[in-house]
C-alpha cells in the first residue's frame, strides 16, 4: 500500500494561489476508517467560502474537498460490507483534494463501474443536494411548475433534469449566456439581472411556484423565492451566495438572512406557504440511512442516463486555483471536477 498522497492544501486564507500542492504520509487508515485512492473530487462553491475564511466550522489550514469517487486500497479495523478494490463515493466535507486519503467507512457509498467519474462525482455533492430537495424537502406533482435559481450552476442543472424526469415543469433563472442550458433541459430560462423577476416567474408558472429553490439567501429570499409561491408553495434556502461572494461577507447581508427575511407564521399559515433550510452535510450526519439510499439512487440515475450531469471542466488536481477562479467568476455552466 502506497503511504504517500499528494494534496491541494491551504495553509491559510486567500486568494486562489493559496492553493498550494504538497505532499503528505499518511497513516494507516484507524479502525472504522478505509484508505481511498482518489479519481475524481469536486470543486464546490463551499470550498471557495472555505478559503475565504467563511464556512461555519471549517478554518485554515485546511485541504478542502467537499466529495470523493475512488477506489478503496485498504480498511481499517471493525470495517464492514466493503472490500478492497471497490468503487466507492462519499461527501466529505473537506480533505478530498487529494490523490488517497483516509475516511470513515460510514460515509461509503458503493459506486457503479460503468460511469466515468467525472459524471459520478457530480452526483455526490451537487446529486445528493438536488436529489433531497426535489424528492424529500419540496416535492412536486407531475404538471406543476417549479424556480430553479442558478439553473445552469452545479446544482441547478441537476434540479431542472430531476423536474424534467418527473413531469415537473420548471423556470430556471440564469445569465442571459446560459439561456442555451436552461432550454436544453427543458425549462423556461429567465435572466435575472432584468427587471420584473417576480412577475416574469409569476407568468411563467401560471400565476406561481409550488417549489423555489434558493442558493442566494439575504433579502433574494423573501423577495423573489417566497414572492413567486403559489398558496401552497415551499420555498427552499439552501446558500448565501450573495453574502459571501466577492471574498467578503457583504455589510448587512447576514443581518438581511436573518432580520429582512422573518416571517411570520401567521401570515404562511394564511397563505399555506413554507419556508425551509437544507444543508447536505447536516443531512448526512443527521439521517446517515436517508444519505446512503440517497446517494445510491442518484448514482443509479446517473448509470441509467436518466441524469447526465453537465460537466463544466475537469483539471488535473494540481490546477485546483485556475478551478477556484473558473467558480468564481462563474465562466463555466455545470461541474468543475479535478482528477488527481
Ligand atoms: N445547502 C447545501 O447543502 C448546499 C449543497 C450544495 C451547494 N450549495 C450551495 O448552492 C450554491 C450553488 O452551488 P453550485 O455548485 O451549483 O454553484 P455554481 O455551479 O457556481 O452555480 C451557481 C450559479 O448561480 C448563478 N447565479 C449567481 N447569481 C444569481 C442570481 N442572483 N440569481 C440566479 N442565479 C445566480 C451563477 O451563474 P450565472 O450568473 O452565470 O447564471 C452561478 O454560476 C452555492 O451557494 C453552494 O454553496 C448548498
Amino acid at each position: 500500500m502506497t503511504n504517500t498522497a499528494i494534496e491541494m492544501h491551504m495553509a491559510r486564507t486567500g486568494p486562489a494561489t493559496v492553493l498550494k500542492a504538497r505532499e503528505v504520509t499518511l497513516a494507516p487508515p484507524g479502525p472504522g476508517e478505509a484508505r481511498v485512492a482518489i479519481e475524481a473530487t469536486g470543486i464546490a462553491f463551499a470550498d471557495v467560502v472555505m478559503r475565504q475564511g467563511l464556512y461555519p466550522g471549517v478554518r485554515t489550514p485546511v485541504t478542502p474537498g467537499y466529495d470523493l469517487v475512488g477506489r478503496i486500497e485498504a480498511l481499517g479495523a471493525g470495517v464492514e460490507g466493503f472490500a478492497v478494490g471497490q468503487r466507492v463515493a462519499a461527501l466529505t466535507v473537506t480533505g478530498s483534494y487529494a490523490s488517497r486519503r483516509n475516511i470513515e467507512a460510514r460515509w461509503l457509498v458503493p459506486a457503479p463501474e460503468d460511469a466515468p467519474a467525472e459524471k459520478l462525482v457530480a452526483g455526490v455533492l451537487n446529486g445528493l443536494t438536488a436529489w433531497q430537495m426535489f424528492s424529500r424537502i419540496a416535492v412536486a406533482a407531475p404538471g406543476e411548475t417549479v424556480l430553479v435559481h442558478g439553473a445552469a450552476g452545479g446544482v441547478g442543472n441537476l434540479l431542472l433534469a430531476m423536474a424534467r424526469n418527473a413531469g415537473v415543469k420548471a423556470v430556471g433563472t440564469a445569465s442571459a449566456g446560459k439561456r442555451g442550458v436552461v432550454e436544453g433541459l427543458g425549462a423556461t430560462h429567465i435572466d435575472y439581472r432584468s427587471g420584473d423577476l417576480v412577475e416574469r416567474i409569476r407568468a411563467a408558472s401560471d400565476g406561481g411556484v409550488v417549489a423555489a429553490y434558493d442558493h442566494i439567501g439575504g433579502k433574494h429570499l423573501k423577495a423573489v423565492s417566497i414572492a413567486a409561491l403559489r398558496q401552497g408553495g415551499m420555498a427552499v434556502l439552501y446558500g448565501g451566495y450573495d453574502a459571501t461572494r466577492g471574498g467578503k461577507v457583504r455589510p448587512g447581508a447576514i443581518i438581511d438572512m436573518l432580520l429582512n427575511n422573518s416571517l411570520s407564521a401567521m401570515k404562511l399559515f394564511g397563505v399555506s406557504q413554507g419556508v425551509v433550510g437544507y444543508n447536505v452535510s447536516y443531512w448526512r450526519d443527521a439521517r446517515l440511512e436517508a444519505y446512503r439510499t440517497d446517494l445510491a439512487a442518484v448514482l443509479g440515475q446517473i448509470v441509467s442516463g436518466a441524469l447526465d450531469p453537465l460537466i463544466g471542466k475537469v483539471l488535473p488536481l494540481t490546477e485546483a486555483a485556475e478551478g477556484h477562479r473558473l467558480l468564481e467568476t462563474s465562466a463555466v455552466a455545470g461541474k468543475i471536477v479535478l482528477k488527481p
